[in-house]
């Protein structure tokens, strides 16, 4: 149990003043030592309260006086405030007393003058208790614990017993669990319940009067800390990173160990052992203090320069208490440069330029490589040399329905012609407009097909069997030529989406595998004539060199999807 009074602090400590006044040792107790005493109640005040000053009184005159007056404080036992021995007594203490008080010690040499505080105070609106002088002291919950009715000592010097009756706030405690003895209560079985005010009263006799003494005592009760060994919160076995030279200070934090209990070794020697030469590491223990209700304990080490010898040693804490001892070790690293974090930007930024990089080519390829082209010389001796006559040879199936056979014609003989001849001058060569009239087809066809730089095949879904394109010789013938003399590059182009490529010729099926098809898209009809769609862009693309080459297409990179009519040269 811990008993917080303010009438007995440390009498070990020196005087606070120690000056020659009157060639008098001058001590002022005031502040160090507080009296008080509720009205109407005795008081006694030693005037030697530290044992250590105990003069050979026999020798000396030692008188009382209230402050300022040279008027001793009579040795007359009727006497209301009366001095008896060392100890100056109020019987009893009324409102008018509260004031300083002085004390002389004298032989014929040597003067000490000792000076204390008196409060008297009263209780207000009836109330037995007045928390502002009241004495705290707290217990756990506990099986028992106990607390104490304090300084009653001076009243005690005519024993045997005392007769203590306790109150709690201001009823007189009846419950079996609280039984006074001597000058303590003893509560059994304690909860925090019986946290409260409490009040100790007992009676006083002196020449046949009696006086009541009372003091007021503030419980606190804490729950008991838990019956295990300690905790150590941190440093949790691992290890810490810091900069050699430099100062770090590593926190124990340890719950349900007492202070001395908690400490840190170094290479199994306590810090002040191993560092008692250099002192570059030593131990801050702090006060324990109430953390979430738990006793909670901070030993930290500090350590002042880190060196390459505490990067080899292991710091351990230690704490311990009755039911057991924990211990949690710590060691230094050196900080190296971390290189990591701007590695990973430069790859992160490098990777994101280079699929931005792919991803812009991708998207523009078929631009740029026409822009490419077009800035280049337009006629090149490759395409003079290789003694081609057309640059594509158009296969396209006859439809069954005038509809179909309106669209199909219109796109094979005219925006072929207007886009890739009038437009980008190249030189078709389509079925039906270009083969002479009466010609056996399957040789015009391959020996045209082998004059050509590309083969174009125009595909159309769902066919009917009556145009099915794959049944038509001169196709079969066309695609055969291209697949095994494999010089000609071929050019799938879908009239719609076509869903289902099973129902193809396996020749078909594998250009398309191999190279894709490019989609027709009905655009206005304007925009349908314009070399500067997609569409047309994938075409030329997939077309050969041109002969001629337009100076306006140098420009169209930028604009891509939203060009002008384009000039056209030839
Ligand atoms: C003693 O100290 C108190 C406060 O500490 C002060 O008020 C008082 O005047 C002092 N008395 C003497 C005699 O120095
Ligand atoms: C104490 O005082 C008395 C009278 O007041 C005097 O006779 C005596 O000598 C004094 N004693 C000392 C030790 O000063
Ligand atoms: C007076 O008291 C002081 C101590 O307070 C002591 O040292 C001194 O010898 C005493 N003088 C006489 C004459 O007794
Ligand atoms: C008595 O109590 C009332 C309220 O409880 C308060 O207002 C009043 O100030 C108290 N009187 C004194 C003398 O403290
Ligand atoms: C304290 O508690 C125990 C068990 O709960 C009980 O047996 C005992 O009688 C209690 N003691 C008192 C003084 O009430
Ligand atoms: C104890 O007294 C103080 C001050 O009079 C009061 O505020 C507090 O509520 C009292 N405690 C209990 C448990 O009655
Ligand atoms: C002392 O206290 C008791 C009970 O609390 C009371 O009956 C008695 O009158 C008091 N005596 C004095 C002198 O105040
Ligand atoms: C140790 O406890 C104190 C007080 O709660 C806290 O401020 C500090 O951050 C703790 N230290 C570590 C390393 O967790
Ligand atoms: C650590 O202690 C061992 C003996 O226990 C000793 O041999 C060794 O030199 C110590 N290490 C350091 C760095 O002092
Ligand atoms: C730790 O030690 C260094 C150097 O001795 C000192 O400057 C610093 O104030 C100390 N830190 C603490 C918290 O005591
Ligand atoms: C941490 O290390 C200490 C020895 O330094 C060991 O006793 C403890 O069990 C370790 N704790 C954990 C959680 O590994």
């Amino acid at each position: 149990m811990k008993v917080t009074t303010l009438f007995s602090c440390s009498l070990t400590t020196v005087f606070l003043s120690s000056i020659k006044a009157d060639q008098c040792s001058v001590y002022n107790w005031s502040s160090k030592l507080q009296h008080f005493v509720l009205e109407g109640q005795p008081l006694a005040i030693n005037c030697l309260p530290d044992k250590m000053l105990n003069l050979e009184l026999e020798e000396h005159n030692l008188t009382w006086y209230r402050a300022g007056d040279h008027t001793p404080v009579l040795e007359d036992p009727h006497s209301r405030i009366q001095q008896r021995a060392t100890f100056i007594w109020f019987l009893p203490a009324i409102l008018e007393d509260s004031g300083s008080y002085e004390c002389a010690i004298r032989n014929s040499t040597h003067c000490s003058k000792m000076y204390f505080k008196l409060s008297v105070f009263q209780n207000t609106n009836g109330s037995c208790f007045n928390a502002k002088f009241a004495l705290l002291q707290d217990v756990i919950t506990a099986s028992n614990s106990k607390i104490v009715c304090p300084n009653l000592d001076y009243f005690n010097d005519k024993p045997p017993i005392l007769t203590i009756l306790w109150y709690k706030d201001c009823k007189l405690i009846k419950d079996r669990r609280f039984r006074p003895l001597d000058k303590f209560l003893m509560i059994a079985n304690t909860t925090v319940e019986d946290q409260g005010n409490y009040t100790c009263q007992m009676p006083y006799y002196y020449m046949g009067k009696q006086y009541n003494v009372s003091r007021d005592i503030s419980l606190e009760v804490r729950e008991s800390p838990p019956r295990k060994p300690p905790e150590i919160f941190f440093p949790r076995n691992h290890s810490i990173e810091v900069e050699l030279g430099s100062n770090i200070i590593i926190d124990c934090n340890t719950s349900g160990a007492e202070v001395d209990h908690v400490f840190w070794t170094v290479n199994n020697s306590y810090i002040d052992h191993y560092y008692k030469h250099s002192k570059n590491v030593f131990e801050i223990y702090e006060k324990e203090i109430v953390l979430e209700g738990k006793p909670f304990l901070r030993v930290r080490l500090n350590i002042s320069k880190v060196s390459d010898e505490e990067y080899e040693n292991v710091f351990v804490c230690h704490a311990l208490n009755s039911f057991g001892q924990v211990a949690a070790h710590v060691t230094l690293r050196s900080k190296v440069p971390d290189f990591r974090g701007p590695l990973i930007g430069m790859f992160l930024v490098g990777f994101l330029l280079t699929t931005a990089a792919i991803l812009f080519y991708s998207f523009f390829k078929i631009d740029i490589i026409l822009w490419y082209r077009s800035s280049r010389c337009p006629l090149t001796s490759k395409e003079v040399s290789d003694g081609k006559i057309y640059d594509a040879f158009v296969l396209y199936p006859t439809a069954d329905t005038v509809a179909r056979m309106y669209s199909i014609d219109n796109f094979v003989l005219k925006l072929l012609p207007e886009v890739l001849e009038r437009q980008c001058g190249y030189k078709l060569f389509i079925v039906g407009r270009d083969d002479l009239p009466g010609q056996a087809v399957v040789s015009v066809t391959e020996d045209t097909i082998k004059q050509s730089r590309r083969l174009m095949i125009i595909l159309e879904p769902e066919l009917s069997s009556c145009s099915r394109l794959e049944e038509t010789s001169e196709q079969q013938i066309a695609v055969y030529n291209a697949l095994v003399h494999c010089g000609i590059k071929v050019i799938l182009i879908e009239m719609e989406k076509i869903k289902n490529y099973t129902s193809m010729p396996e020749s078909i099926q594998y250009i398309k595998q191999k190279h894709g098809a490019i989609r027709w898209k009905q655009d206005s009809a304007e925009k349908s004539q314009l070399a500067s769609t997609r569409f047309w862009k994938n075409v030329r693309y997939q077309m050969p060199l041109r002969r001629t080459v337009s100076l306006s297409e140098i420009h169209l990179l930028p604009q891509f999807h939203s060009d002008p009519v384009m000039t056209i040269t030839r």
